[in-house]
């Protein structure tokens, strides 16, 4: 009898403990000073400015008169989270999942909600999805790819009121990579498409020669290509890269050890040029991978020369 009633009264202490915590979890965990900044933005500006970020502190030296999402590629920043929204940005997961599993439905709901879930436990305002994975045209994973994108926006959207769901695609709808995606169903199905328009040389595989990151010609050529399939411009936004690539030369007739080094990498007057066919052809704006590649240490040179890049995007 005395058993059977500590073990009630422990079982009702446990109880309490759970609900306890239960309250706290709800009602407390807002990392904001000022508890408002938790709650999503809702609303949308005219031209979109997105922004990866991978993690650490350089964030806080961003332009932040121009960002419009920052999608959080890095570890959850809550200061981060508070700062954006002081600033009317929203903050966006990251979204991944194998295509060979959501092919089935049950995996696709389950996926949602745990990213849903995560999303309203950060106080975050939807996610970026960037499956870049291998996909065979008219495959089942195909069209679950679709569909993922379709039920997680319908589910984002109902779950928090003004929330973002955007995709990632490639330079150029042309199987890149083997990435064999139903583009206009996947960019009507979610708010916008980011169009990774960089590592265009990833295609190459005879001898690599030293070459742009992102051709200015081939990559207007990736947008025309998009456009022609019917997308709306609107549902465009064009990914800029912020980093280059270092080719240590092979074959060169040199006069002492030291190899040789062609260094390909966008500037202030390569992107702007690129920001000018944004505006041109009415896409929903512009963004960047990633947003820590500047220099942000803050001597005189690093400091102009990043402002040049943050003013680059502005279209003119
Ligand atoms: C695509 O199809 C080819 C040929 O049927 C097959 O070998 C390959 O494994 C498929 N790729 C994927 C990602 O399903
Ligand atoms: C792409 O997706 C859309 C929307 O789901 C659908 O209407 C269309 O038939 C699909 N296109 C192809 C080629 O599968
Ligand atoms: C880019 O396209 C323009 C216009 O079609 C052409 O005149 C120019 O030669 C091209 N540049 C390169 C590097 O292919
Ligand atoms: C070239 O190599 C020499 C010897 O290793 C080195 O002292 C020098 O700094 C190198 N120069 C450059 C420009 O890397």
């Amino acid at each position: 009898m005395q058993g059977l009633l500590s073990a009630g009264r422990e079982g009702g202490a446990r109880l309490l403990l759970a609900l306890f915590l239960q309250l706290q979890l709800s009602a407390s965990t807002c990392p904001c000073q000022d508890p408002s900044l938790c709650n999503p933005i809702s609303g949308s500006k005219d031209f979109e400015v997105f922004v990866f970020d991978v993690g650490g502190k350089t964030w806080k030296f961003y332009d932040w008169s121009q960002i419009t999402t920052v999608a959080t590629f890095g570890k959850y920043d809550p200061e981060l989270m508070c700062y954006a929204h002081s600033k009317g940005a929203r903050v966006v997961l990251k979204g991944d999942v194998s295509v060979k599993e959501i092919v089935d439905p049950f995996v696709r709901a389950a996926w949602i909600g745990q990213q849903i879930d995560l999303a309203k436990k950060q106080y975050m305002d939807g996610i970026n999805i960037d499956i870049e994975q291998e996909v065979n045209k008219s495959s089942a994973e195909y069209y679950a790819l679709t569909a993922l994108v379709k039920e997680t926006t319908e589910a984002f959207h109902k779950e928090i009121p003004g929330s973002q769901v955007t995709f990632d695609v490639a330079w150029s709808p042309e199987c890149i990579d083997k990435r064999c995606y139903n583009y206009s169903g996947i960019a009507d199905s979610c708010d916008f498409v980011f169009v990774m328009s960089y590592d265009e040389q990833s295609q190459v595989w005879t001898e690599c020669i030293a070459g742009a990151n992102a051709p200015y010609n081939q990559t207007l050529a990736g947008y025309d290509d998009y456009l022609d399939l019917g997308i709306n411009p609107k549902k465009l936004v064009m990914g800029v890269p912020w980093y280059g690539y270092d080719y240590t030369c092979l074959h060169l007739s040199m006069d002492s050890h030291n190899a040789s080094h062609q260094v390909w990498f966008d500037n202030p007057r390569s992107i702007s040029l690129k920001a000018a066919y944004v505006k041109e052809h009415g896409l929903r704006g512009i963004g960047m991978w990633n947003g820590n590649c500047l220099d942000y240490s803050g001597g005189s040179v690093a400091r102009k020369q990043t402002e040049a890049m943050w003013e680059a995007l502005k279209p003119k």
